[in-house]
């Protein structure tokens, strides 16, 4: 269960389980892949390795350590499942990093105005940004990729398809985004198809669009944006884990993370940003998440039941 605490890309949750004896597999659900957003299933993968690295924890918890083999994509459990990884399970240690499962959560609003303590936390594969003009730069850039991405109906339409705007959406608390995640308020809620979807063309012409896709003034407000990078061959489920291990690691400091996806997503800024922030060539910028202390709760988390992960 506490796996499932990962972060997904629009909370689709795809890994599914299946334990037999001391062996446990990790699966993908193709099903609820994003064809518009993630093609390649880039994002998928990187999401089961952000749960993978989850349940590598919450198993030490209990000192059982994991021999995780990652497989080759054979689809041996049903349609669309693809394993990913099989875990040996043994006795083990415990990574003290389990504790911060139920802390990390994505923040989508205003940070609190206060510093940030870091306590000299680095990472080789993540340069963070303190300074105003670079965060600015940033902002900009991200705002920029976002609008570019959003041009497209079928992603704008994809995108809707996983809010959970309305409570009574039959996967409402279950899985994708709602209005509490979102940070929308219910006027902002039940515009969202009507910009989106209805009326973009016309607020297009009408060059409304980019300030209503804009986050700048909020990304503004945080303190530190990570520019999280891999070497650009590695396999992304791995990417995934080493992408969970840096968000648990910020919540330890208190730290709540929202992405910026379009930044690194978009050819042009993600190439624009290796450069200006000196990111060697033959690695990837995988993510900029901006982090800084929540000025709040953690909204509460949809997530699948035992039933629909466990096979
Ligand atoms: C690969 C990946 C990309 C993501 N991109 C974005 C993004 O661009 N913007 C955003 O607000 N959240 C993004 N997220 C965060 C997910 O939407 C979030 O993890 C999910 O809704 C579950 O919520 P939680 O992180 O609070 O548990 C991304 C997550 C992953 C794993």
């Amino acid at each position: 269960m506490r796996a499932g605490l990962a972060p997904t890309v629009h909370n689709t949750q795809p890994a599914r389980w299946v334990r037999d004896g001391d062996v446990l597999s990790l699966f993908c659900d193709t099903n609820v892949g994003l064809a518009v957003g993630d093609p390649s299933g880039r994002d998928a993968a990187l999401s089961c390795g952000a749960v993978l690295e989850a349940m590598v924890l919450a198993l030490s918890a209990h000192h059982i350590a994991a021999h995780v083999t990652l497989t080759e994509g054979d689809t041996s459990h049903g349609a669309g499942l693809v394993a990913v990884a099989h875990l040996t399970l043994s006795q083990g240690d415990v990574d003290g990093l389990h504790n911060q499962l139920e802390n990390r959560f994505t923040w989508r609003a205003c940070f609190a105005d206060q510093p940030v303590q870091l306590f000299g936390w680095t990472r080789d594969d993540t340069r963070l940004v303190f300074d105003e003009p670079a965060r600015a730069w940033l902002a900009e850039r991200n705002d920029f990729a976002s609008h570019e991405i959003m041009q497209a109906a079928a992603f704008r339409r994809e995108l809707v398809s996983w809010m959970r705007l309305n409570p009574q959406h039959p996967r409402a608390g279950l899985d994708g985004m709602d209005r509490a995640s979102m940070h929308m308020t219910k006027t902002e809620a039940f515009a969202v198809p009507f910009v989106l979807i209805k009326f973009w063309k016309i607020l297009s012409l009408l060059r409304q669009t980019k300030k209503l896709t804009s986050e700048s003034n909020l990304t503004l407000k945080s303190p530190i944006i990570a520019l999280f990078h891999r070497n650009e061959v590695e396999n992304p489920v791995i990417t995934g884990r080493a992408y969970m291990r840096l968000c648990l690691e910020a919540a330890s400091l208190g730290l709540a993370g929202w992405p910026m996806a379009a930044l690194s997503d978009c050819a042009q800024t993600h190439q624009e940003t290796c450069d200006r922030f000196g990111i060697p060539a033959g690695q990837r910028l995988i993510q900029a998440i901006r982090f800084g202390v929540p000025s709040g709760p953690a909204p509460t988390r949809a997530r699948r039941p035992l039933h629909e992960t466990l096979l």
